[in-house]
């Protein structure tokens, strides 16, 4: 005779998860991958987030066994977004400044999709996180051209003007003094130069002075991990344009990119 299995009543009651208006967000990243069932009818999370350091080194085969193990973490029945650290055309990465080169030509749509229980969609990490906070957060109703800029290993760029994302905008590369901008003012640059708050937020400072004189946005929405700590760096900037954090600080990846997967934009 079996003995029937009883719910353990001291167990948390298994979030609602409606298909229609959910969707599943990965952010992958340089140092870690997260995913989460995002509620799309406000672009909250639905339940815990969940993160794995991103392997090293981090190729396609690495990464995607990497997202398999975050889906069934979950295991979610609906569409996937995917947002990369690079530029997404059409599904294909492009770039790969801190990930490991051989992405480069690769389908990230093909690669990943074979690991998650869903239709994939992908898009550059920076775009999601810029679709997302328009959408639900800090640039919601916002008129005229943001800037979302995100602070991590790299820096990330995604302009929208009115509501709609020019993607692939790869601004965290332009040149200043000489140099890579985000290899000065990545938040991974403030901890490889051991610099104090004060001393990065100058580095910040000078590369959104030089963003700011070339493209006039109207806003500007920081993302990324540096939104940790936006009372110890935010308050030291002397841009002329009007700043906010991402409302979903380190989570607006995750939501873009199951936003676009519902909306299968970009695609
Ligand atoms: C990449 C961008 C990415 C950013 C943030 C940069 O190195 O070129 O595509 O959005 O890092 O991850």
């Amino acid at each position: 005779m079996t003995v029937p299995v009883l719910p353990d009543p001291s167990a948390a009651p298994a979030p609602e998860v409606d298909p229609d208006t959910t969707a599943f967000g990965i952010d992958i990243g340089g140092t870690g991958i997260k995913g989460g069932v995002v509620n799309l009818t406000d672009g909250t999370l639905i339940g815990e987030r969940f993160r794995l350091d991103t392997p090293q080194p981090a190729t396609p085969d690495a990464v995607s066994s990497t997202v398999h193990q975050i889906a069934e973490h979950f295991d979610y029945q609906g569409p996937y977004g995917c947002a990369f650290p690079g530029v997404v055309t059409h599904g294909v990465v492009h770039t790969a400044a801190n990930m490991d080169e051989s992405w480069v030509g690769v389908s990230l749509v093909d690669a990943v999709s074979g690991h998650v229980p869903g239709p994939v969609t992908a898009l550059n990490d920076a775009d999601a996180a810029g679709l997302a906070e328009v959408r639900y957060g800090a640039g919601k109703g916002h008129p005229g051209l943001i800037i979302v800029v995100t602070f991590g290993t790299g820096i990330g760029t995604a302009l929208i003007n009115d509501g709609v994302l020019i993607p692939n905008a790869e601004l965290g590369h332009i040149e200043i003094d000489g140099h890579d901008a985000e290899t000065k003012a990545a938040a991974s640059a403030r901890d490889r130069d051991g610099l104090n708050w004060e001393q990065w937020s100058k580095r910040a400072n000078r590369y959104l002075t030089h963003l700011e004189n070339l493209l006039w946005p109207e806003l500007f929405i920081f993302g990324g991990g540096i939104t940790k700590n936006p009372h110890k760096w935010v308050p030291h900037l002397k841009t002329r344009t009007p700043v906010k954090v991402a409302a979903m600080r380190n989570n607006a990846g995750i939501v873009g990119a199951a936003l676009a997967a519902r909306e299968q934009k970009l695609l």
